[in-house]
């Protein structure tokens, strides 16, 4: 299968290892990989901390009282995980942010990790993790800008990402920034949400969310040079 594993005669159980998948080599790596395994590929597999091994990045993989059509299954989300996470997982940077807000206007910019293993959603985790960054560096952090639909992958956020990313700045109190210029240039399911429509059922405070629009993709008029900004905030829209 590609996932080296130790050798034994007869068993219940087999240790697979996973080191090479450890951001780190600590037990807080391999307590990680466990928590991605089980909210992204729905396994359970024990690391081997749980049962006292010492070295960060066994999995206990227990194949007893399973059917082997389970077994089957669960082979291969183990396989798919392991060979798409070494070949595929990659971040992405929107470099035009770097551009426009960072040589333009001064704004450092933290970038928050979006990995293939969940189609580059934006997990909760890699949001703490750029936010907690930034406030190690003594970065007062403003707001969240993200492109739905992104650049250069065409990933749509769902709407749970959504809602996640809204009550994250809300409560922290920072502002989240759309650009929803791809908003229609996805033409298979999962389809577009914008996050006009996600805070309709939210209670959050609409002052923060901001939405940014150009008729460059959608319309195909890059050369209009017109650009939409549409807010909740009297103030920001006043500035305009
Ligand atoms: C994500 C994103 N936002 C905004 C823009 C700006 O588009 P324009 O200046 O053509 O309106 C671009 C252009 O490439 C883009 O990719």
């Amino acid at each position: 299968m590609g996932i080296h594993c130790l050798n034994s005669n007869a068993g219940l159980f087999c240790w697979m290892d996973l080191r090479p998948l450890l951001k780190e080599p600590t037990i807080k790596a391999e307590m990680a990989l466990w928590h991605v395994m089980i909210n992204n590929v729905k396994l359970n597999v024990s690391p081997g901390s749980s049962f006292h091994c010492t070295e960060a990045g066994w999995f206990r993989v227990c194949f007893a009282n399973m059917d082997d059509d389970t077994a089957e299954i669960a082979l291969q989300r183990i396989q798919k995980f392991v060979t798409k996470k070494e070949e595929e997982v990659a971040t992405v940077k929107k470099k035009r942010f770097v551009r426009d807000l960072r040589w333009r206007i001064g704004v450092q910019i933290i970038s928050i990790t979006c990995e293939s293993l969940n189609n580059f959603q934006i997990t909760i985790e890699a949001l703490e993790e750029a936010y907690n960054k930034a406030i190690e560096a003594k970065i007062r952090v403003k707001s969240l800008i993200i492109t739905n639909s992104s650049k250069p992958l065409g990933t749509i956020l769902d709407k749970d990402t959504l809602k996640s990313l809204v009550n994250f700045i809300n409560e922290r109190n920072f502002h989240l920034v759309c650009d929803e210029i791809y908003a229609t240039t996805s033409f298979r399911p999962p389809h577009f949400t914008s996050i006009s429509k996600v805070i309709q059922d939210m209670d959050c405070n609409d002052d923060l969310i901001h939405i940014v629009y150009s008729l460059s993709k959608d319309m195909g008029f890059p050369g209009f040079r017109v650009g939409i900004v549409y807010s909740y905030n009297n103030e920001v829209v006043s500035c305009a």
